[in-house]
């Protein structure tokens, strides 16, 4: 695996393994790093789909709200280069603040409407997902792939990159890859390296939240009102308040009075000092 850091450097990596193979698909897989199973599995999927697998490494200032989240955010370069070329990479594609962000850059790339609004977009402010929208698109026009890999963890992330994607007729593939869970439940994610001895113990309570809802569904409840309360019941039990936890829509994300087979439920829930998100679609399991 090759490790690249500026533009010229990356087009003339992909464009040397075109010319080697025309009709190869390229895929890309974005990450902040701080690699994990999660990141892996999309990795490896990558791996299975594609001809050549560039994973990019760039923890993007700009979706970040609080300066302290981004200096506290965990990077360790040299570990990630080791599990990423692991799990398959070809390419990692790391570059240098400086060369995504240079002086004077003064373009964003912005949604607008109820998916990049409601959920994520109304607790961690409205430039979290134009700073995910604005990079991912750099890094789609940098790599040029074929196909892009994105985790359900972040479901409203997917349907922001699907829509950017749509709107501005970007030749690119969205792939979702299936939440990568520790054994005892807890979602993958690089911010679970903070959770403390009891911190980690609570941080079960998303994915019982989550259970809750799959069990009230399960047993044939169908009111959406009812089936949040147990949600968020579950949770407080174990100590646990989410900032939100909603039943929505799985397109559109719009909340749901009454819930059916394919209906979301996001989840986000402080921990200690750490914020972790999680979700699941009812009827899936
Ligand atoms: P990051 O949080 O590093 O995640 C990179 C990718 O890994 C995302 O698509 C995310 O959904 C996926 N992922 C994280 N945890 C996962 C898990 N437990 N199971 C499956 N997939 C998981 O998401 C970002 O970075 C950034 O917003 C990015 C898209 C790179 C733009 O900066």
């Amino acid at each position: 695996m090759r490790t690249l850091r500026t533009v010229p450097e990356l087009r003339t990596a992909v464009r040397a393994a075109r010319r080697q193979a025309p009709h190869a698909v390229i895929g890309l897989v974005p990450t902040m790093g701080a690699l994990h199973d999660g990141h892996l599995q999309l990795i490896r999927q990558a791996r299975l789909e594609c001809e050549l697998v560039v994973v990019s490494l760039f923890v993007n200032p700009t979706q970040f709200d609080a300066a302290a989240d981004l200096a506290a955010y965990p990077r360790d370069e040299q570990a990630d280069a080791g599990v990423a070329s692991e799990a398959g990479a070809d390419f990692l594609f790391a570059p240098r603040a400086e060369t995504v962000y240079p002086d004077g850059f003064s373009t964003s790339v912005q949604l607008s409407g109820p998916l990049v609004e409601s959920l994520e977009g109304a607790h961690r402010g409205p430039g979290h997902f134009s700073g995910v929208t604005t990079v991912v698109t750099k890094l789609f026009n940098m790599v040029q792939p074929d196909v892009a890999y994105f985790g359900q963890k972040d479901a409203q992330q997917v349907l922001v990159i699907r829509k950017l994607v749509a709107d501005l007729d970007l030749p690119v593939r969205i792939e979702a890859v299936p939440t990568v869970r520790e054994p005892d439940g807890l979602a993958r994610s690089s911010r679970n390296v903070h959770l403390s001895g009891t911190d980690r113990t609570k941080a079960l309570a998303l994915r019982a939240g989550l259970a809750a809802a799959e069990h009230a569904f399960a047993a044939g409840e169908r009111d959406a009102t009812t089936v949040q309360a147990a949600a968020v019941a579950a949770m407080t039990d174990l100590g646990v308040t989410p900032e939100y936890l909603a039943l929505v829509d799985p397109q559109t994300l719009a909340p749901v009075t009454e819930i059916a087979d394919g209906t979301l439920v996001a989840v986000a829930a402080p921990v200690g000092t750490t914020r972790l998100i999680d979700n699941t679609i009812l009827g899936s399991n």
